[in-house]
């Protein structure tokens, strides 16, 4: 494929001088003629492990090429590739004004673009966008300066970039996964002829999706890296060591480093996980070492129970029921069960609950897990629905607390009044009957 790139930094050099690796034409395009007279001298503009080998490479071999003429660098290829930078405003907003301009370059340069065999120009985006940005900002600029509609005269997809600056390009040939970010087929196509020869597993997903993916990993990887040192600052004070302690962690690959636990949903609860990060926090304090992180994993544990309880009250039914009560599927235990707070604040607002749980014969509950729900819900016998019929009868608003089978057979059919708060994505089709609700998804 004539591939052209708009931006030779980091991103868009790396991404060129592989590319031209690959076997396609290539031409980068930058406003800075500086990096353009690299590149053009079989230089790289950036340090980059073996990007110089590289693009000294392409260079001779005639498959790279820089320019600073935006117009020439679109009509000569087949793709439109943006590597511009999107960098941060002061108040934290994403500066889109790179991006712009270069859409802006690329619409006009379509426009006069001849036609080639009935084949579309495609532009494919790399620049990290906030969801929404290709349909709010790309395509209405590139629409507006080319007089053309996306879709119909050029197609348009996201490529997000995974790499990490000093492994770029053994990142960019041995990518964990391959995210394509599409509308319809013939950009998937597109996309699979530009990255012919990368193995690694492909996902295609909407174009937002793409966009949010990318966030996603980043925010991710911020939070893995702010868990260490959390841990590592406690270890270290308490005269631990640290890095041993996260060696374990890691080994674990079934509970954490897994997808285990990774899935948008509810709140967590149980006898363990809010008993044992208070006490971890409280040590930390002992020690001296600040912990904003488990300080706010906690504020928003307790934010997603507000989350729940607010989608009930939008509702606006006054009888309630709540489907599951135990902390999670197959145990009885109570203690900490965020279902058990949700039941405690609707209650306490005077909402007409009734509670059904397969797992739960409140005759049986001895000791601390007895102790605490009748501290929380002091006539749980009252509200316990002996049979699921009795609690799907009563309530006008139907919340999903736990997985069940049964639950799930009876969802199918809700009446045709009855609103349902799915805690568990049980049923992710329905949501689209505007009664069936999910949290966080
Ligand atoms: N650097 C990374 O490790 C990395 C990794 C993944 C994604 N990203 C994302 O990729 C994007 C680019 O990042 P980067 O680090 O390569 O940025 P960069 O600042 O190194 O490069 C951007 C280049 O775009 C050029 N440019 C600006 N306007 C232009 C125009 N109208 N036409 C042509 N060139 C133009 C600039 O001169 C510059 O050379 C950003 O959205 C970034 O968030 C970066």
């Amino acid at each position: 494929m004539q591939v052209s790139i708009f931006g030779a930094g980091y991103v868009g050099s790396v991404s060129g001088a592989c590319l031209a690796k690959l076997g396609h034409g290539v031409t980068l395009v930058d406003v800075d003629p500086h990096k353009v007279g690299m590149i053009h001298r079989g230089k790289a503009p950036i340090v980059e492990s073996g990007l110089p080998e590289m693009i000294a490479e392409g260079v001779s071999s005639g498959r790279l090429t820089a320019t600073t003429d935006a117009d020439a660098a679109v009509r000569g290829s087949d793709v439109s590739i943006i590597c511009v930078g999107t960098p941060s405003m002061a108040n934290g907003d994403l500066d889109l004004s790179y991006v712009r301009r270069v859409c802006q370059q690329i619409g006009e340069a379509i426009a006069r673009k001849p036609e080639t065999g009935g084949s579309r120009h495609a532009v494919v985006v790399r620049s990290t966008m906030l969801p929404g940005s290709v349909r709010g900002v790309v395509v209405p600029t590139l629409e507006k300066s080319s007089g053309l509609e996306a879709g119909r005269h050029f197609v348009i997809g996201i490529y997000p970039e995974f790499l990490r600056e000093s492994s770029a390009i053994d990142d960019f040939f041995n990518p964990a996964i391959t995210v394509f970010g599409a509308d319809g087929p013939e950009i998937v196509s597109v996309l699979r002829q530009l990255t012919h020869g990368i193995a690694s597993e492909e996902v295609v997903v909407a174009v937002q999706t793409a966009e949010a993916i990318k966030y996603a990993n980043n925010a991710w990887h911020a939070v893995k890296i702010t868990f260490a040192n959390e841990i590592g600052n406690i270890c270290k004070a308490a005269d631990i060591d640290g890095h041993e302690v996260m060696q374990v962690v890691c080994k674990d690959t079934r509970l954490n480093i897994s997808p285990a636990y990774l899935r948008p949903g509810f709140a967590f609860g149980g006898s363990c996980l809010p008993k044992d990060l208070r006490a971890l926090r409280r040590k930390a304090m002992s020690l001296d070492v600040a912990t904003p992180l488990f300080d706010a994993t906690m504020r928003a544990n307790e934010s997603q129970i507000r989350a729940a309880f607010d989608m009930v009250e939008r509702t606006g039914n006054r009888q309630v029921s709540m489907l599951g009560l135990t902390f999670k599927t197959g145990t009885d235990d109570l203690r900490e069960s965020p279902l058990v707070e949700l039941a405690e604040r609707l209650l306490g607002k005077g909402y007409e609950l009734k509670i059904y749980d397969q797992d739960l014969k409140t005759g049986m509950l001895i000791g601390s897990n007895l102790e605490y729900v009748t501290s929380r819900l002091h006539h749980l016998s009252e509200l316990v629905a002996p049979e699921l019929d009795d609690a799907l009868n009563h309530g006008k608003t139907i919340v999903v607390g736990k997985s069940d089978p049964e639950v799930r057979k009876a969802l199918i059919r809700p009446r045709p009044e009855q609103h349902v708060i799915d805690l568990v994505r049980y049923n992710p089709q329905m949501r689209t009957n505007g009664r069936y609700e999910g949290i966080c998804w």
